[in-house]
C-alpha cells in the first residue's frame, strides 16, 4: 500500500541479500523510519519491542528471523534456539506460533547445507501468500459493504468502525479488517471509518489514521470510549476488527476493548465481524476466555502517553500520579456469540465450531 508517493510491504528482504527491512512502527506516524535487521536478535527485539506488531506481521518477522538464525548457524540447536527465541518475544497473537512452527517444520528435515537458503525463500513465500491471503479476505468482506451501501441513498457513506489496526502495517500488505474497506474505497463505494484511538499504545491514532489517510480514504479519529454512543445514534453500519489468536469454535481474542465493542454493537444491532487469515485459529483451543494468554504490558503505557508537541518534538508525557498502580491488559476475548461472522479467506462463516469446521474441514478434522 501507499506512504505518500511510494508503494510499501510492511517487511521486505533487503537489496543487498543480507537483512530484512521493515517500518519501524513505534515512529509513526511522526516519522518513516526503515530499519535493518541483520541477525535473529534483531527479529525477536523488533517483534518485543513492537517495531512491528500486528498477529500476521509477527509471524512475517518471526519467518524472517528463523532465516537470519540459519544464515550463521544452520544446526538442529540453532534452529531449536531461533524457535524459543522467537516464541518468547509475544505471547498472544498465535501467527508467531503458526509461522514459526511451518519454519521448523519444512527447513528442519532438510540437510543442514540447505537450510538458510530454503528458509529465506520460504519466508519470502510467507509474505507473499500473506499479501495474497488478506486481498483474498478483501474480496470476501467486500460483499457485506456492498450490501450495505446498496440500502443507502446515492453518495451516503457505509459507516465502519475498527478497533486498533487490522491494517496493511499489521500485516504484510492490505490488512485483514481494512482489507474490504480498500477495496470498497477503491471501487468507488461512499465509505467512512470511525478509528478508535486504541489506548494504551494508540494504533488506531498513530497506524490507522495513517494508513486510511494515506490512502484517501474518508475516516474520523474517536476515543475508545465513544462507540457506544455512536452506535446508538445510528451513526454505525458495520463493525470489523482483525483478531490475535481465534479459537476453534470462534472466540475472538484482539486488542483490548475490542469486547466491549461487540457489547455495544449486540445491544444496538451493528454486525460485528471479525477478519482474519485462517493462521490466526488456535485448533487446539475452544475456550478464549479461559484458554489465551494475555499479555500484559509494562505499566507506563498507561501512566503516560506518547506524541508529538507543537514544535515537531516527540514526547512522553506521565498522565497518572507517579503512585498510582496500573494493569496494562493487552488483549481481550469476544465470545463467539457475540461475532456475527467471521471474515476469512475461504469465505465469511458463522463464528462457531461448525462454521470454521465447513471453511476449513482438513484443518478441523485434525484437532
Ligand atoms: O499489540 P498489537 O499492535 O500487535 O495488536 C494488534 C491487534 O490487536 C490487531 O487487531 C491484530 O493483531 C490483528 S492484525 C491483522
Amino acid at each position: 500500500m501507499r506512504i505518500g508517493d511510494r508503494d510499501f510491504r510492511s517487511i521486505w528482504p533487503g537489496e543487498d541479500g543480507d537483512c530484512v527491512e521493515i517500518i519501524d512502527q513505534t515512529k509513526l506516524p511522526h516519522a518513516l523510519e526503515i530499519a535493518r535487521l541483520t541477525r535473529l536478535d534483531d527479529a525477536a527485539k523488533a517483534i518485543a519491542d513492537m517495531w512491528v506488531r500486528g498477529a500476521p506481521l509477527i509471524g512475517a518477522t518471526a519467518a524472517y528471523g528463523m532465516a537470519l538464525a540459519l544464515r550463521s548457524d544452520p544446526s538442529d540447536a540453532a534452529l531449536g534456539h531461533a524457535y524459543d527465541t522467537l516464541h518468547a518475544t509475544r505471547p498472544t497473537a498465535i501467527n508467531l506460533r503458526w509461522a514459526l512452527d511451518r519454519v521448523r517444520q519444512e527447513v528442519g528435515r532438510l540437510p543442514v547445507s540447505d537450510r538458510a537458503q530454503a528458509a529465506w525463500t520460504l519466508a519470502a513465500r510467507m509474505c507473499d501468500e500473506d499479501a495474497a491471503t488478506n486481498r483474498q479476505i478483501g474480496e470476501n468482506g467486500l460483499a457485506l459493504i456492498e450490501a450495505i451501501a446498496r440500502e443507502k441513498s446515492p453518495g451516503e457513506p457505509v459507516n465502519v468502525l475498527t478497533h486498533c489496526n487490522a491494517g496493511w502495517l499489521a500485516t504484510v500488505d492490505w490488512g485483514t479488517a481494512t482489507a474490504p474497506i480498500y477495496l470498497a474505497h477503491d471501487k468507488g463505494i461512499a465509505i467512512h471509518v470511525y478509528v478508535d484511538e486504541t489506548r494504551p499504545r494508540n494504533q488506531g491514532a498513530g497506524l490507522t489514521a495513517f494508513e486510511l489517510g494515506n490512502h484517501g480514504v474518508p475516516h474520523t479519529l474517536v476515543v475508545d470510549n465513544a462507540g457506544g454512543h455512536l452506535m446508538q445514534h445510528g451513526m454505525v453500519d458495520l463493525c470489523i476488527v482483525g483478531s490475535d489468536r481465534t479459537t476453534a469454535r470462534g472466540d475472538v481474542c484482539n486488542k483490548i476493548g475490542t469486547y466491549l465493542k461487540a457489547l455495544a454493537a449486540r445491544d444496538n444491532g451493528v454486525p460485528f465481524y471479525a477478519a482474519l487469515p485462517v493462521s490466526t485459529v488456535d485448533w487446539t483451543v475452544r475456550d478464549g476466555v479461559a484458554e489465551i494468554p494475555i499479555e500484559q504490558r509494562g505499566g507506563e503505557e498507561v501512566s503516560h502517553v506518547v506524541g508529538m508537541s507543537d514544535h515537531g518534538v516527540v514526547e512522553r508525557v506521565r498522565i497518572a500520579p507517579e503512585t498510582t498502580p496500573v494493569a496494562n491488559y493487552a488483549f481481550d476475548v469476544t465470545p463467539a456469540r457475540l461475532v456475527s461472522g467471521l471474515i476469512t479467506e475461504r469465505g465469511v462463516c458463522e463464528a462457531s465450531e461448525a462454521g470454521l469446521a465447513a471453511l476449513f474441514p482438513e484443518l478441523a478434522r485434525k484437532q
